[in-house]
């Protein structure tokens, strides 16, 4: 009898949570209460992003399966066309909003805007700092520890049969071809990636270091530029994501130099074009930035905010692992 009525209570115990969840929780109108499901507002910082394309096409398919109605919105890389459409989400009565910045340094305007508002916010891509995000308990960020991706490159040059000192002279020359400087993806691959070579022991030099802002014609014209410059004293060519890297491959393939053979080339993303590359030896590999685990990471949270859970500083950022890609491994990647 006992067991029963602890069960009881248990099951009632349950069932008023999920009462005070829907009353709390419904965002306003966007909610009737029966389970109908409302709109989430996506805000991405451009749609001419290749990563962010298979990232905002994945958060769009995982929503919609879910049931909710979605409306995803291009910031055109202008911080202050998307603050407007944060507004206009919010206006609407969007019951939760998922926002990539466009600029990191716009946080905290964009998490005053949605606490005020008192609707649930999941950020992606770029990443506040935790005192930043602690404004606000209805939020969190999902994403991936880019310290981590930098790493993870620097290790495929030092994987290499001469850890990157391909002409044998005692130390690594490379180009740094970076994604917009102000995202701290770009900051920390930078870093890492030659800080694993320094950690191993390996010697570096660098031989420029140009912002291509994650485009891929940048990142051709970038390369094109310091092969041109610097010829065959570029042992390794580093870029903080996967469309400048084949950009780069262009100019590499325009000035006669072959992958693996005279000169190293690694991207961060995993993009399909990169994979093909990678598996044909075009470049010497790439990390898997997972733009799918990502979108179901940030739905995943998303609908815990929605169900009453509220986060405090220190435990904000929710991580989703890179994985090293090589030749050995690239078919795992491949559709
Ligand atoms: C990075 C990604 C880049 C670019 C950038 C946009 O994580 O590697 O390719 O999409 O995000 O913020």
């Amino acid at each position: 009898m006992k067991k029963i009525i602890a069960l009881l209570l248990s099951a009632l115990m349950v069932m008023s949570l999920f009462a005070g969840c829907g009353k709390k929780d419904d965002g306003g109108k966007a909610s009737d209460g029966d389970g109908e499901k409302g709109t989430i507002g996506v805000c991405i910082y451009k749609f001419d992003d290749a990563f962010m394309t298979t990232y905002r096409n994945s958060l769009e398919e995982i929503l919609k399966g879910k049931g909710y109605k979605v409306s995803v919105v291009d910031g055109n890389n202008d911080q202050a066309k998307q603050n407007e459409q944060i507004n206009t989400f919010i206006s609407q009565g969007v019951q939760a909003l998922i926002i990539n910045p466009v600029m990191t340094s716009a946080a905290d305007q964009i998490i005053s805007t949605v606490k005020d508002a008192g609707i649930p916010t999941v950020l992606i891509n770029r990443e506040p700092t935790a005192e930043q995000m602690a404004a606000y308990d209805k939020l969190v960020y999902v994403g991936c520890d880019a310290a981590q991706s930098g790493t993870f490159q620097g290790e495929l040059i030092l994987d290499t049969a001469n850890k990157g000192d391909i002409n044998g002279d005692g130390k690594v020359s490379y180009i740094m071809i970076q994604g917009d400087p102000e995202n701290i993806d770009a900051q920390l691959r930078t870093e890492y990636s030659v800080k694993a070579l320094k950690d191993a022991g390996v010697e570096v030099e660098q031989l420029n270091l140009t912002r291509g802002d994650w485009d891929r014609n940048r990142g051709q014209e970038i390369a094109a530029n310091d092969l041109a410059q610097f010829g065959d004293q570029i042992e390794v060519i580093f870029c903080n994501n996967d469309d400048m890297a084949i950009g780069a491959l262009q100019a590499i393939q325009a000035a006669g130099r072959k992958v693996n053979e005279d000169i190293y080339l690694v991207g961060v993303d995993a993009l399909d074009a990169a994979l093909n590359e990678v598996k044909n030896g075009n470049m010497t590999g790439t990390v898997l930035n997972d733009a799918v685990g990502q979108a179901t990471e940030a739905v995943n949270q998303m609908e815990k905010l929605l169900s009453g859970t509220t986060y405090s500083e220190g435990n904000q950022s929710v991580y989703v692992p890179y994985v090293k890609v090589t030749p050995d491994n690239v078919g795992d990647f491949m559709s």
